[in-house]
């Protein structure tokens, strides 16, 4: 995707607000795009790529946060790869990982908690999406690095 500097606000009110702009990001997204959320804890970050995962055409019922299972790969075209780094904790297990082995030009990646790997991630060209918890039922998105032009096209 061409990227730009413009940011994107939103605030979401619901679940389903916050899936719904997962799909019309994941609509955007061409093979070799990255993608990063973050925010802590019940940010919405599994429900946005519950959403991105949609536009790919995969359940989102399949979209779930880490219990043990960092990576997952599903056979979409492009290939879509979901990554939660919640549980690693330290460069050495993120070194482990083999990040980068997985996410490919030919793939789109969605990795949640990716400031586990900001120092790796803020020299590459992704798409940044930072959630933040306002209360109960609110949260704010600010999208990074798609164009604004592309985004209310869509
Ligand atoms: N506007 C909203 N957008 C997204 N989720 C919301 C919203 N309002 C309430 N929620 C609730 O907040 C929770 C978000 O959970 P989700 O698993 O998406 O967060 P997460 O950032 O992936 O957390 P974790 O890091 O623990 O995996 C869900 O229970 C969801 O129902
Ligand atoms: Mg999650």
């Amino acid at each position: 995707m061409d990227k730009n500097n413009s940011s994107i606000k939103y605030i979401s009110r619901s679940p389903e607000e916050t899936r719904d702009i997962g799909v019309r990001l994941g609509k955007l997204l061409k093979a070799g795009d990255v993608v990063g959320l973050f925010g802590d804890l019940g940010a919405g970050k599994t429900t946005l790529a519950k959403g991105i995962a949609k536009a790919f055409g995969i359940d989102e019922r399949d979209i779930v946060s880490a219990s043990f299972t960092f990576i997952t790969e599903y056979d979409t075209s492009p290939p879509f790869v979901h990554v939660d780094l919640y549980r690693i904790e330290n460069d050495t297990e993120l070194a482990e990982l083999g990040l980068w082995s997985h996410i490919r030009r030919d793939s789109v990646s969605v990795i949640e908690w990716a400031e586990k790997a900001e120092a790796e991630l803020s020299s590459e060209n992704i798409i940044r999406v930072s959630l933040k918890y306002k209360n109960e039922d609110i949260r704010e998105l600010i999208i990074e690095g798609v164009y604004e032009k592309d985004w209310n096209h869509r």
